[in-house]
């Protein structure tokens, strides 16, 4: 399964680095506009031009990773020789419609849209897939090269905004909270490491214990609340200050 990804920035540079860990490195193709971007990747084994066209003859997939404003202009040229290849578009506010205004005419066997997260460049994102068009095996394709990165899931049109806060976005809020509770942390006493250290192991075991035993949080949050105990006090005082509403909203903007 050769893969171009055109645009290793942040995010495709990430996708590549995932990839990297389940396909022979010489079958993912890097693009940029600077070569000074792609030096890490020709670094690590993968091939990497400056030019587009090169890198999309050579693929089966090909995934979009410039910024949003630009993948019209970047995608055009390249749609002639794309002809069998499935297309990948990491740009979740470009609607369905667009896409297919964009690539009709083109002879592609597949167009998603699909959001990783960063976590993706150590397999562990949490991607979601909408197809605007394509069959089962193009979806099996994409589903496969996305499960190979993390989890995937397929949605709604409808549903890509509300996963990609959860789960792009999602990314940051999480380390946002990381963060809080070293602050916390370090108040009461512990050296940032420490905190550190602390704070993402435990929020990596929360998450771990929730997904392994297929849980409501809550069963689980009930499990270390004693009655009149510090847990429910904390729990408590954080609600107080608006800790739920606060994610809640944060997650809201995208509405
Ligand atoms: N960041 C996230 O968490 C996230 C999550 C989900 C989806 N996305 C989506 O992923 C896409 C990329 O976002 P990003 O944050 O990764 O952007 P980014 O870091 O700015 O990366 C964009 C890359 O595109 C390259 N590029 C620009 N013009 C090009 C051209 N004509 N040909 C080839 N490469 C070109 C740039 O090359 P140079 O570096 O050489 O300038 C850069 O490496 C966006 O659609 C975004 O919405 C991002």
């Amino acid at each position: 399964m050769k893969i171009a990804i055109i645009g290793a920035g942040n995010m495709g540079g990430a996708t590549a680095l995932g990839l990297k860990r389940c396909l022979p490195e010489d079958e993912i193709t890097v693009t940029a506009r600077h070569a000074g971007t792609l030096e890490k990747y020709s670094k690590a084994g993968m091939k990497a031009t400056l030019d587009n066209s090169e890198a999309v003859r050579d693929a089966d997939v090909v995934i979009m990773a410039v910024k949003p404003w630009l993948l019209h202009e970047v995608l055009s040229p390249l749609l002639p020789l794309m002809d069998g290849r499935i297309l990948v578009s990491f740009a979740a506010g470009i609607p369905a419609a667009t896409l297919k205004e964009w690539t009709e005419g083109a002879r592609l066997s597949g167009v998603y849209t699909v959001i990783p997260n960063l976590a993706i460049e150590i397999g562990e994102s949490m991607t979601f897939i909408n197809e605007v068009s394509g069959n089962e095996e193009s979806l099996a394709i994409v589903k496969g090269l996305f499960d190979s990165t993390g989890k995937s899931m397929v949605v709604d049109e409808k549903q890509l905004g509300a996963g990609m806060m959860v789960a792009s976005c999602g990314t940051a809020f999480a380390l946002r909270y990381v963060r809080a509770t070293m602050e916390g942390g370090i108040e009461l006493g512990l050296y940032p490491k420490q905190a550190l250290e602390a704070a993402l192991q435990t929020v990596k075991g929360a998450a771990d214990l929730a997904d392994a035993h297929g849980t409501h949080p809550e069963q689980e949050i009930d499990r270390v609340t004693t009655p009149g105990g510090i847990t429910i006090r904390g729990l408590n005082a954080m609600e107080e200050a608006g800790f739920s509403n606060a994610v809640i909203q944060g997650l809201k903007i995208w509405k």
